[in-house]
């Protein structure tokens, strides 16, 4: 198979003004990791990278650069699915590390348990040697300035938050056996509740992976997504659908039925691209028949 690699950086009003940096995330993140897929790198291997490079970024809500809750600190959610064996891994609520979903990967190892949560994670993060960073290291400017005009706001109410930032990131591969993996990574939503998780590391919601159709990676109000399991229902579109009308008609079911908004990357058992979203902008790179990242930022 000719391998392939999309990645997405949120689906939002993305001001002109982060559209650049939003540009350059994902394009890295395809950059840096689509010579690894073509020198034979597992799909399972390439997604986990390319979340890393987004986890990194502080441009995104992953990592790096996520939303603080309503006591201002981090909490942060992850998988990672093998549509080879169906097999994954996952932690959610999980605090002071820069990749989780790496966490999520060494998860799909576990001694009986395929997701962690919480303290569990963090027990399980320490016993893999993971480093635990100093909560600072993951803050940026931005979140704080923004954690503090929420936590300000008496009028606040979480679901308004979506007209606001939604940077999960995410990564779907197809490598030159033909296996496929997704990944997913987030920190979740602005002032959310401590302990609160969405659809991000929930198989079917924020991400799903079978060889038998293809893969998928979710963004967007995850309360919504959860409702009509996005990544699944893009892929059971696949029987039948080209990728592109599979991620279609799953963000119409987004709105329909979950009543809710954001975006869907998908590639397909054949490696066909798919992508689509019901914000007013989604920010995603795919890597081109000739290997050459292509950045956009799609506007609805
Ligand atoms: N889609 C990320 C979240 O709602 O947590």
């Amino acid at each position: 198979m000719e391998p392939k690699l999309i990645v997405h950086g949120g689906a939002w009003d993305i001001p002109d003004e982060f559209v650049e940096d939003h540009l350059r995330g994902v394009e890295h993140a395809v950059a840096e990791t689509f010579p690894l897929l073509q020198q034979g790198c597992s799909a399972l291997d390439a997604v986990e990278k390319a979340v890393n490079l987004l986890e990194e970024d502080p441009t995104f809500d992953a990592g790096r650069g996520s939303f603080l809750n309503a006591e201002g600190d981090i909490e942060l959610d992850a998988l990672i699915m093998d549509g080879a064996t169906l097999d994954f891994g996952a932690v959610c609520a999980v605090r002071n590390l820069l990749h989780p979903v790496s966490l999520a990967r060494r998860a799909m190892h576990g001694d009986g348990f395929r997701f962690l949560a919480g303290q569990g994670a963090m027990q399980f993060a320490r016993e893999c040697g993971f480093q635990e960073l100093d909560p600072c290291e993951l803050l940026t400017e931005r979140e704080l300035a923004l954690y503090r005009r929420l936590r300000d706001d008496r009028d606040f109410q979480p679901i308004k938050a979506f007209s606001g930032p939604s940077d999960t990131v995410g990564a779907v591969a197809l490598d030159h056996d033909g296996n496929l993996a997704c990944a997913t990574s987030t920190g979740g939503t602005p002032r959310k509740h401590p302990g609160r998780v969405g659809d991000s590391p929930i198989v079917g919601a924020g991400g799903y992976a079978d060889n038998e159709f293809g893969a998928a990676s979710a963004t967007g109000y995850g309360e919504s997504i959860l409702r009509v399991l996005l990544c699944r229902t893009a892929c059971d579109n696949l029987n039948g659908a080209s990728a592109m009308d599979a991620a279609g008609l799953a963000v119409n079911r987004l709105l329909d039925r979950g009543k809710g908004y954001g975006g869907v990357i998908v590639i397909s058992r054949d490696g066909e691209y798919g992508y689509a979203h019901n914000t007013p902008r989604m920010a995603f790179c795919h890597a081109d028949e000739n290997g050459v990242p292509r950045p956009f930022i799609r506007i609805n």
